[in-house]
Protein backbone atom coordinates (compact mmCIF):
# COMPACT_ATOMS: atom_id res chain seq x y z
CA UNK A 1 0.00 0.00 0.00
CA UNK A 2 1.38 3.31 -0.91
CA UNK A 3 2.21 6.37 1.59
CA UNK A 4 -1.01 8.19 3.13
CA UNK A 5 -1.97 11.37 1.50
CA UNK A 6 -1.61 13.72 4.73
CA UNK A 7 -3.83 16.64 4.41
CA UNK A 8 -3.17 19.98 5.81
CA UNK A 9 -6.65 21.63 6.38
CA UNK A 10 -7.50 25.35 6.80
CA UNK A 11 -10.81 26.12 8.36
CA UNK A 12 -13.34 24.00 10.66
CA UNK A 13 -16.27 25.77 10.16
CA UNK A 14 -19.37 24.24 7.78
CA UNK A 15 -17.58 22.64 5.56
CA UNK A 16 -14.45 21.81 6.95
CA UNK A 17 -16.35 19.81 10.13
CA UNK A 18 -18.01 17.71 7.45
CA UNK A 19 -14.70 16.47 5.39
CA UNK A 20 -13.60 15.06 9.22
CA UNK A 21 -17.04 13.46 9.33
CA UNK A 22 -16.74 11.96 5.85
CA UNK A 23 -13.15 10.70 6.38
CA UNK A 24 -13.56 9.67 9.56
CA UNK A 25 -17.41 7.55 8.99
CA UNK A 26 -16.14 5.76 5.08
CA UNK A 27 -12.18 5.75 6.13
CA UNK A 28 -11.70 2.20 4.74
CA UNK A 29 -14.02 2.62 1.96
CA UNK A 30 -12.04 6.13 0.86
CA UNK A 31 -8.96 4.20 1.25
CA UNK A 32 -9.68 0.98 -1.29
CA UNK A 33 -10.72 4.12 -3.46
CA UNK A 34 -8.27 6.02 -3.55
CA UNK A 35 -5.40 3.27 -3.15
CA UNK A 36 -4.20 4.90 0.08
CA UNK A 37 -5.02 6.13 3.41
CA UNK A 38 -6.18 9.78 3.34
CA UNK A 39 -5.14 11.43 6.91
CA UNK A 40 -4.90 14.68 8.61
CA UNK A 41 -1.60 15.87 9.87
CA UNK A 42 -2.62 19.45 10.73
CA UNK A 43 -5.59 21.89 10.98
CA UNK A 44 -6.19 25.66 11.21
CA UNK A 45 -8.89 28.09 11.96
CA UNK A 46 -9.53 31.44 14.00
CA UNK A 47 -10.09 29.92 17.45
CA UNK A 48 -8.35 27.21 18.48
CA UNK A 49 -10.64 26.50 21.85
CA UNK A 50 -14.34 26.99 20.19
CA UNK A 51 -15.70 23.32 20.61
CA UNK A 52 -16.33 22.34 17.65
CA UNK A 53 -17.47 18.39 18.19
CA UNK A 54 -13.94 16.98 16.51
CA UNK A 55 -10.79 16.07 18.51
CA UNK A 56 -8.43 17.87 17.38
CA UNK A 57 -6.05 16.61 19.86
CA UNK A 58 -5.00 14.04 17.50
CA UNK A 59 -3.75 16.88 15.01
CA UNK A 60 -1.19 19.71 15.17
CA UNK A 61 -2.59 22.71 15.70
CA UNK A 62 -1.42 25.86 13.52
CA UNK A 63 -2.00 29.13 14.63
CA UNK A 64 -0.93 30.69 10.99
CA UNK A 65 -2.72 28.67 8.28
CA UNK A 66 -0.10 30.01 6.05
CA UNK A 67 2.34 27.88 7.60
CA UNK A 68 0.56 24.52 6.58
CA UNK A 69 1.88 24.60 3.17
CA UNK A 70 5.06 24.46 4.18
CA UNK A 71 4.75 21.46 6.23
CA UNK A 72 6.79 18.42 5.92
CA UNK A 73 3.52 16.37 6.89
CA UNK A 74 1.61 17.85 4.43
CA UNK A 75 1.37 16.59 1.04
CA UNK A 76 -1.85 18.46 0.30
CA UNK A 77 -3.97 21.54 1.73
CA UNK A 78 -7.68 21.58 1.84
CA UNK A 79 -8.68 25.57 2.17
CA UNK A 80 -11.97 25.75 4.15
CA UNK A 81 -11.82 29.08 4.98
CA UNK A 82 -13.11 31.80 2.15
CA UNK A 83 -12.79 34.92 1.16
CA UNK A 84 -11.57 35.89 -2.36
CA UNK A 85 -8.13 37.00 -1.08
CA UNK A 86 -6.18 37.40 2.32
CA UNK A 87 -5.53 34.50 3.80
CA UNK A 88 -7.16 31.87 1.46
CA UNK A 89 -5.16 33.55 -1.43
CA UNK A 90 -1.69 33.79 0.00
CA UNK A 91 -2.16 30.08 0.74
CA UNK A 92 -3.18 28.88 -2.04
CA UNK A 93 -0.27 30.75 -3.63
CA UNK A 94 2.16 29.36 -1.26
CA UNK A 95 0.90 25.51 -1.59
CA UNK A 96 0.87 25.67 -5.43
CA UNK A 97 4.20 27.45 -5.80
CA UNK A 98 5.64 24.16 -3.61
CA UNK A 99 4.28 21.97 -5.86
CA UNK A 100 2.03 20.69 -3.32
CA UNK A 101 -1.63 19.82 -4.39
CA UNK A 102 -4.06 22.25 -3.68
CA UNK A 103 -7.86 21.24 -2.96
CA UNK A 104 -10.40 24.52 -1.77
CA UNK A 105 -14.76 24.91 -2.33
CA UNK A 106 -13.75 29.02 -2.46
CA UNK A 107 -15.44 29.92 -5.46
CA UNK A 108 -14.96 33.48 -5.01
CA UNK A 109 -11.09 32.97 -5.00
CA UNK A 110 -10.96 31.09 -7.94
CA UNK A 111 -13.48 33.52 -9.64
CA UNK A 112 -10.97 36.27 -8.91
CA UNK A 113 -7.46 34.33 -9.22
CA UNK A 114 -8.27 31.33 -10.47
CA UNK A 115 -6.24 31.46 -13.45
CA UNK A 116 -3.34 33.11 -12.14
CA UNK A 117 -3.56 29.97 -9.46
CA UNK A 118 -4.47 27.41 -12.49
CA UNK A 119 -1.00 28.67 -13.95
CA UNK A 120 0.85 28.25 -11.37
CA UNK A 121 -0.21 25.02 -10.57
CA UNK A 122 0.79 23.90 -14.13
CA UNK A 123 4.03 25.41 -14.12
CA UNK A 124 4.97 23.24 -10.53
CA UNK A 125 3.02 19.92 -11.83
CA UNK A 126 0.79 20.54 -8.83
CA UNK A 127 -3.18 19.72 -8.81
CA UNK A 128 -5.55 22.59 -7.97
CA UNK A 129 -9.20 21.09 -7.49
CA UNK A 130 -12.28 22.74 -6.46
CA UNK A 131 -15.42 20.36 -7.26
CA UNK A 132 -17.09 22.07 -3.93
CA UNK A 133 -16.60 25.52 -5.14
CA UNK A 134 -20.14 25.22 -8.04
CA UNK A 135 -23.46 23.41 -6.99
CA UNK A 136 -21.84 21.71 -3.89
CA UNK A 137 -22.33 18.30 -3.56
CA UNK A 138 -22.82 17.75 -7.62
CA UNK A 139 -20.22 16.71 -9.74
CA UNK A 140 -20.68 19.21 -12.13
CA UNK A 141 -17.14 20.61 -12.25
CA UNK A 142 -15.81 16.90 -12.76
CA UNK A 143 -18.93 16.20 -15.46
CA UNK A 144 -18.29 19.63 -17.53
CA UNK A 145 -14.40 18.97 -17.50
CA UNK A 146 -14.05 15.15 -17.74
CA UNK A 147 -17.46 13.83 -18.85
CA UNK A 148 -18.69 16.08 -21.49
CA UNK A 149 -15.10 17.10 -22.94
CA UNK A 150 -15.45 15.85 -26.21
CA UNK A 151 -18.71 18.09 -26.97
CA UNK A 152 -18.80 21.64 -28.13
CA UNK A 153 -20.94 23.30 -25.21
CA UNK A 154 -22.54 26.56 -26.68
CA UNK A 155 -24.84 26.69 -23.14
CA UNK A 156 -24.72 26.57 -19.39
CA UNK A 157 -27.22 27.81 -16.86
CA UNK A 158 -28.62 26.64 -13.95
CA UNK A 159 -29.93 27.18 -9.85
CA UNK A 160 -26.27 28.01 -8.57
CA UNK A 161 -26.87 29.32 -4.97
CA UNK A 162 -28.87 27.25 -2.33
CA UNK A 163 -29.61 30.01 -0.47
CA UNK A 164 -31.57 32.25 -2.58
CA UNK A 165 -33.28 28.95 -3.79
CA UNK A 166 -34.15 28.09 -0.36
CA UNK A 167 -35.51 31.92 0.47
CA UNK A 168 -37.57 31.41 -2.78
CA UNK A 169 -38.83 27.90 -2.24
CA UNK A 170 -40.07 28.79 1.45
CA UNK A 171 -41.50 31.92 0.29
CA UNK A 172 -43.24 30.71 -2.18
CA UNK A 173 -44.73 27.16 -0.05
CA UNK A 174 -44.87 28.93 2.81
CA UNK A 175 -45.60 32.54 2.53
CA UNK A 176 -42.79 33.58 4.59
CA UNK A 177 -41.01 36.87 4.61
CA UNK A 178 -38.02 36.76 2.85
CA UNK A 179 -36.16 38.28 6.30
CA UNK A 180 -37.03 35.14 8.52
CA UNK A 181 -36.29 32.71 5.31
CA UNK A 182 -33.03 33.66 5.83
CA UNK A 183 -32.38 33.46 9.12
CA UNK A 184 -32.66 29.46 8.58
CA UNK A 185 -30.45 29.80 5.65
CA UNK A 186 -27.72 31.08 8.08
CA UNK A 187 -28.50 28.53 10.26
CA UNK A 188 -28.73 25.71 8.25
CA UNK A 189 -25.13 26.63 6.80
CA UNK A 190 -25.90 27.47 3.72
CA UNK A 191 -25.70 31.28 3.39
CA UNK A 192 -21.69 32.80 3.09
CA UNK A 193 -20.45 34.58 5.66
CA UNK A 194 -21.65 37.78 4.36
CA UNK A 195 -25.05 36.48 2.91
CA UNK A 196 -25.14 39.57 0.58
CA UNK A 197 -23.18 37.36 -1.55
CA UNK A 198 -25.73 35.29 -1.88
CA UNK A 199 -29.22 37.00 -1.77
CA UNK A 200 -27.23 40.13 -4.43
CA UNK A 201 -26.45 37.01 -6.60
CA UNK A 202 -22.63 37.57 -6.15
CA UNK A 203 -22.20 34.03 -4.97
CA UNK A 204 -24.10 32.93 -8.05
CA UNK A 205 -22.10 35.32 -10.56
CA UNK A 206 -18.76 33.64 -9.00
CA UNK A 207 -19.58 30.05 -9.93
CA UNK A 208 -21.15 30.88 -13.45
CA UNK A 209 -18.17 32.60 -14.39
CA UNK A 210 -16.15 29.04 -13.34
CA UNK A 211 -18.47 26.63 -15.51
CA UNK A 212 -18.55 29.51 -18.16
CA UNK A 213 -14.91 29.17 -18.69
CA UNK A 214 -15.14 25.26 -18.03
CA UNK A 215 -17.96 25.21 -20.79
CA UNK A 216 -16.27 27.20 -23.15
CA UNK A 217 -12.68 27.15 -23.12
CA UNK A 218 -13.08 31.08 -22.34
CA UNK A 219 -10.33 32.80 -19.76
CA UNK A 220 -12.84 33.54 -16.24
CA UNK A 221 -14.39 36.57 -16.64
CA UNK A 222 -16.15 37.23 -13.44
CA UNK A 223 -16.44 40.95 -13.67
CA UNK A 224 -18.53 40.51 -17.00
CA UNK A 225 -21.23 38.71 -15.71
CA UNK A 226 -24.22 40.87 -15.33
CA UNK A 227 -25.87 40.46 -11.81
CA UNK A 228 -28.99 41.14 -9.92
CA UNK A 229 -30.18 39.15 -6.89
CA UNK A 230 -33.32 38.50 -5.44
CA UNK A 231 -33.84 41.19 -2.45
CA UNK A 232 -36.42 42.75 -4.88
CA UNK A 233 -38.61 39.87 -5.42
CA UNK A 234 -41.74 40.55 -3.54
CA UNK A 235 -44.46 37.39 -2.32
CA UNK A 236 -46.73 39.20 -4.95
CA UNK A 237 -44.36 38.66 -7.86
CA UNK A 238 -44.22 34.35 -6.69
CA UNK A 239 -48.16 35.24 -6.85
CA UNK A 240 -48.35 36.33 -10.04
CA UNK A 241 -46.01 33.78 -11.35
CA UNK A 242 -47.46 31.00 -10.48
CA UNK A 243 -50.71 32.35 -12.30
CA UNK A 244 -48.91 32.63 -15.23
CA UNK A 245 -47.69 28.91 -15.14
CA UNK A 246 -44.25 30.02 -14.07
CA UNK A 247 -42.04 29.55 -10.91
CA UNK A 248 -39.16 32.24 -10.10
CA UNK A 249 -35.83 31.08 -9.73
CA UNK A 250 -31.94 32.77 -9.15
CA UNK A 251 -30.66 31.58 -12.69
CA UNK A 252 -27.08 31.65 -14.08
CA UNK A 253 -26.86 31.56 -17.74
CA UNK A 254 -23.97 31.82 -19.96
CA UNK A 255 -23.92 31.44 -23.78
CA UNK A 256 -21.05 31.50 -26.29
CA UNK A 257 -23.33 32.65 -29.49
CA UNK A 258 -21.10 33.67 -32.05
CA UNK A 259 -18.08 33.17 -30.21
CA UNK A 260 -18.99 36.03 -27.71
CA UNK A 261 -19.62 35.58 -23.92
CA UNK A 262 -22.81 36.16 -22.63
CA UNK A 263 -22.99 35.92 -18.71
CA UNK A 264 -26.32 36.99 -16.11
CA UNK A 265 -27.67 36.35 -12.78
CA UNK A 266 -30.97 37.33 -12.71
CA UNK A 267 -34.23 35.99 -10.66
CA UNK A 268 -36.33 34.49 -13.91
CA UNK A 269 -39.63 33.14 -14.34
CA UNK A 270 -39.21 29.55 -15.24
CA UNK A 271 -42.15 27.23 -16.99
CA UNK A 272 -43.47 24.63 -15.02
CA UNK A 273 -42.80 22.11 -17.71
CA UNK A 274 -39.02 23.11 -17.34
CA UNK A 275 -36.85 20.87 -14.74
CA UNK A 276 -35.21 23.60 -13.41
CA UNK A 277 -38.63 24.35 -11.89
CA UNK A 278 -38.77 21.78 -9.67
CA UNK A 279 -35.88 22.34 -8.08
CA UNK A 280 -36.22 23.56 -4.68
CA UNK A 281 -34.71 24.35 -1.23
CA UNK A 282 -31.01 24.10 -0.75
CA UNK A 283 -30.53 22.09 -4.14
CA UNK A 284 -28.92 23.37 -7.25
CA UNK A 285 -28.88 22.23 -10.64
CA UNK A 286 -26.85 23.00 -14.01
CA UNK A 287 -28.07 22.23 -17.56
CA UNK A 288 -25.65 22.04 -20.52
CA UNK A 289 -26.14 21.35 -23.67
CA UNK A 290 -23.34 19.68 -26.06
CA UNK A 291 -23.26 19.08 -29.74
CA UNK A 292 -23.01 15.40 -29.50
CA UNK A 293 -24.56 14.66 -25.90
CA UNK A 294 -27.33 17.09 -25.84
CA UNK A 295 -28.44 18.41 -22.86
CA UNK A 296 -26.98 17.42 -19.22
CA UNK A 297 -28.84 18.30 -16.07
CA UNK A 298 -27.14 17.65 -12.99
CA UNK A 299 -29.07 18.24 -9.83
CA UNK A 300 -28.28 17.76 -5.77
CA UNK A 301 -27.66 19.15 -2.63
CA UNK A 302 -25.90 22.54 -3.39
CA UNK A 303 -24.45 23.93 -0.01
CA UNK A 304 -24.36 22.63 3.75
CA UNK A 305 -22.19 20.42 5.52
CA UNK A 306 -22.30 16.96 4.07
CA UNK A 307 -22.58 17.76 0.42
CA UNK A 308 -20.56 20.14 0.34
CA UNK A 309 -17.41 18.30 2.32
CA UNK A 310 -18.42 15.17 -0.05
CA UNK A 311 -16.96 16.96 -2.84
CA UNK A 312 -13.89 18.36 -1.20
CA UNK A 313 -12.90 14.53 -0.29
CA UNK A 314 -13.68 13.59 -3.69
CA UNK A 315 -10.91 15.95 -4.69
CA UNK A 316 -8.78 14.48 -2.12
CA UNK A 317 -9.33 11.03 -3.36
CA UNK A 318 -8.49 12.16 -7.02
CA UNK A 319 -5.57 13.82 -5.58
CA UNK A 320 -4.42 10.55 -3.69
CA UNK A 321 -4.69 8.83 -7.62
CA UNK A 322 -2.21 11.17 -8.44
CA UNK A 323 -5.03 13.14 -10.95
CA UNK A 324 -3.50 16.13 -11.69
CA UNK A 325 -4.77 17.64 -14.93
CA UNK A 326 -5.43 20.87 -16.09
CA UNK A 327 -7.30 22.83 -13.82
CA UNK A 328 -10.02 24.32 -16.32
CA UNK A 329 -9.81 21.41 -18.67
CA UNK A 330 -7.35 22.66 -21.23
CA UNK A 331 -3.74 24.95 -19.77
CA UNK A 332 -4.59 28.82 -18.77
CA UNK A 333 -2.10 29.68 -22.19
CA UNK A 334 -5.06 27.60 -24.31
CA UNK A 335 -8.13 29.71 -22.94
CA UNK A 336 -9.42 31.95 -25.20
CA UNK A 337 -10.14 36.09 -24.23
CA UNK A 338 -13.82 35.48 -25.15
CA UNK A 339 -14.95 39.09 -26.59
CA UNK A 340 -18.15 40.24 -24.74
CA UNK A 341 -21.68 40.16 -26.35
CA UNK A 342 -23.80 43.21 -25.44
CA UNK A 343 -26.59 42.36 -23.03
CA UNK A 344 -28.71 44.93 -24.09
CA UNK A 345 -29.66 42.97 -27.59
CA UNK A 346 -30.26 39.82 -25.58
CA UNK A 347 -33.63 38.65 -26.67
CA UNK A 348 -36.39 37.34 -24.97
CA UNK A 349 -39.33 37.57 -23.43
CA UNK A 350 -39.46 39.21 -19.98
CA UNK A 351 -42.00 39.81 -17.03
CA UNK A 352 -42.86 43.27 -15.86
CA UNK A 353 -44.94 44.33 -12.60
CA UNK A 354 -45.52 47.81 -11.80
CA UNK A 355 -47.82 49.19 -8.94
CA UNK A 356 -49.74 51.72 -10.56
CA UNK A 357 -52.98 54.49 -9.61
CA UNK A 358 -55.82 52.80 -10.11
CA UNK A 359 -57.58 55.65 -12.34
CA UNK A 360 -58.40 56.29 -16.17
CA UNK A 361 -55.46 56.26 -18.88
CA UNK A 362 -52.94 54.60 -16.73
CA UNK A 363 -53.32 51.37 -18.53
CA UNK A 364 -53.11 52.96 -21.90
CA UNK A 365 -50.18 55.37 -20.51
CA UNK A 366 -48.08 51.99 -19.95
CA UNK A 367 -49.14 50.41 -23.33
CA UNK A 368 -47.84 53.70 -25.37
CA UNK A 369 -44.74 53.08 -23.29
CA UNK A 370 -44.34 49.53 -24.53
CA UNK A 371 -45.62 50.90 -28.13
CA UNK A 372 -43.21 53.21 -28.74
CA UNK A 373 -40.58 51.08 -27.78
CA UNK A 374 -41.60 48.53 -30.05
CA UNK A 375 -42.27 46.01 -27.50
CA UNK A 376 -45.75 43.90 -27.75
CA UNK A 377 -47.32 42.86 -24.60
CA UNK A 378 -48.38 38.93 -24.97
CA UNK A 379 -50.61 38.98 -21.62
CA UNK A 380 -51.50 41.66 -19.09
CA UNK A 381 -53.04 41.66 -15.98
CA UNK A 382 -54.18 44.06 -13.42
CA UNK A 383 -54.53 42.54 -9.95
CA UNK A 384 -55.46 42.92 -6.85
CA UNK A 385 -54.13 46.12 -4.20
CA UNK A 386 -50.60 46.12 -3.50
CA UNK A 387 -49.45 47.65 0.60
CA UNK A 388 -49.07 51.19 -1.55
CA UNK A 389 -52.67 51.45 -2.29
CA UNK A 390 -51.58 51.22 -6.47
CA UNK A 391 -52.99 48.23 -8.32
CA UNK A 392 -50.29 45.57 -9.57
CA UNK A 393 -50.11 45.53 -13.35
CA UNK A 394 -48.15 42.80 -14.59
CA UNK A 395 -47.88 42.18 -18.23
CA UNK A 396 -45.75 39.70 -20.04
CA UNK A 397 -43.88 40.79 -23.12
CA UNK A 398 -43.19 38.89 -26.66
CA UNK A 399 -39.90 38.11 -27.41
CA UNK A 400 -37.88 41.77 -27.44
CA UNK A 401 -34.27 43.01 -26.67
CA UNK A 402 -33.30 43.58 -23.18
CA UNK A 403 -32.96 47.30 -24.33
CA UNK A 404 -36.31 48.13 -25.45
CA UNK A 405 -38.16 46.99 -22.66
CA UNK A 406 -35.32 48.76 -20.23
CA UNK A 407 -36.37 51.86 -22.26
CA UNK A 408 -40.08 51.54 -21.90
CA UNK A 409 -39.79 50.75 -18.13
CA UNK A 410 -37.42 53.86 -17.69
CA UNK A 411 -40.32 55.98 -19.12
CA UNK A 412 -42.97 53.97 -17.00
CA UNK A 413 -41.15 54.70 -13.91
CA UNK A 414 -41.16 58.31 -14.33
CA UNK A 415 -44.52 58.25 -14.83
CA UNK A 416 -46.44 59.92 -11.76
CA UNK A 417 -49.07 57.44 -11.91
CA UNK A 418 -46.46 54.67 -10.74
CA UNK A 419 -45.73 54.07 -7.50
CA UNK A 420 -41.94 52.67 -6.49
CA UNK A 421 -39.75 50.87 -8.64
CA UNK A 422 -41.44 48.68 -11.53
CA UNK A 423 -39.80 44.95 -11.59
CA UNK A 424 -38.73 43.22 -14.58
CA UNK A 425 -37.64 39.80 -14.89
CA UNK A 426 -36.38 37.53 -17.49
CA UNK A 427 -38.47 34.68 -18.77
CA UNK A 428 -36.33 31.14 -19.58
CA UNK A 429 -37.66 30.04 -22.91
CA UNK A 430 -35.41 26.97 -23.21
P1 LIG B 1 -17.48 28.81 7.89
O1 LIG B 1 -17.61 30.26 8.14
O2 LIG B 1 -18.44 27.88 8.51
O3 LIG B 1 -16.00 28.35 8.33
C1 LIG B 1 -14.86 29.10 8.04
C2 LIG B 1 -13.71 28.54 8.82
O4 LIG B 1 -12.53 29.26 8.47
C3 LIG B 1 -13.86 28.66 10.34
O5 LIG B 1 -13.45 27.46 10.96
C4 LIG B 1 -12.92 29.80 10.73
O6 LIG B 1 -12.34 29.66 12.00
C5 LIG B 1 -11.85 29.60 9.68
N1 LIG B 1 -11.08 30.82 9.44
C6 LIG B 1 -11.50 32.06 9.21
N2 LIG B 1 -10.46 32.90 9.05
C7 LIG B 1 -9.35 32.13 9.19
C8 LIG B 1 -7.96 32.40 9.12
N3 LIG B 1 -7.50 33.61 8.89
N4 LIG B 1 -7.11 31.36 9.31
C9 LIG B 1 -7.56 30.12 9.55
N5 LIG B 1 -8.87 29.81 9.60
C10 LIG B 1 -9.74 30.81 9.43
O7 LIG B 1 -17.44 28.64 6.31
P2 LIG B 1 -17.94 27.41 5.44
O8 LIG B 1 -17.40 26.15 5.98
O9 LIG B 1 -19.38 27.54 5.21
O10 LIG B 1 -17.26 27.76 4.03
C11 LIG B 1 -15.89 27.49 3.78
C12 LIG B 1 -15.65 27.66 2.29
O11 LIG B 1 -16.47 26.76 1.58
C13 LIG B 1 -15.97 29.05 1.73
O12 LIG B 1 -15.09 29.35 0.67
C14 LIG B 1 -17.38 28.88 1.17
O13 LIG B 1 -17.68 29.78 0.13
C15 LIG B 1 -17.26 27.47 0.63
N6 LIG B 1 -18.50 26.76 0.44
C16 LIG B 1 -19.39 26.66 1.48
C17 LIG B 1 -20.55 25.96 1.32
C18 LIG B 1 -21.55 25.82 2.40
O14 LIG B 1 -22.63 25.24 2.15
N7 LIG B 1 -21.28 26.30 3.60
C19 LIG B 1 -20.86 25.30 0.04
C20 LIG B 1 -19.85 25.45 -0.98
C21 LIG B 1 -18.72 26.16 -0.76
P3 LIG B 1 -13.20 29.71 13.36
O15 LIG B 1 -14.10 28.49 13.29
O16 LIG B 1 -12.21 29.60 14.44
O17 LIG B 1 -13.95 30.99 13.34
N1 LIG C 1 -23.72 30.10 0.00
C1 LIG C 1 -23.71 29.14 -1.03
C2 LIG C 1 -25.13 28.80 -1.43
C3 LIG C 1 -23.01 27.89 -0.54
O1 LIG C 1 -26.06 29.19 -0.72
O2 LIG C 1 -25.32 28.16 -2.45
C4 LIG C 1 -22.74 26.93 -1.64
O3 LIG C 1 -21.80 27.43 -2.52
Amino acid sequence: MAAPLRIGLAGLGTVGGGVFKILDTNVELIERRAGRAITVSAVSARDRHRERGIDLGRFAWVDDAGALAARDDVDVVVELIGGADGPALALARSTLDRGKAFVTANKAMLAHHGLELAELAEQRSAALKYEAAVAGGIPVIKGLREGAAANQLDRVYGILNGTCNYILTRMENEGLSFDAVLGDAQRLGYAEADPSFDIDGIDAAHKLSILASLAFGSRIDFGAVATTGIRAVDSADIEHAAALGFRIKLVGLATAESDRLFQRVHPCLVPHAHPLAHVDGSLNAVVAEGNFVGRLFFSGRGAGEGPTASAVVADLIDVARGEIGPAFAMPVARLSPMPLADQDAHHGRFYLRLTVADRPGVLAELTAALRDAGVSIESLIQRGQSSDGGVFVVMVTHVSTQAQVQAALDRMAASANVVGTPMMMHILDF
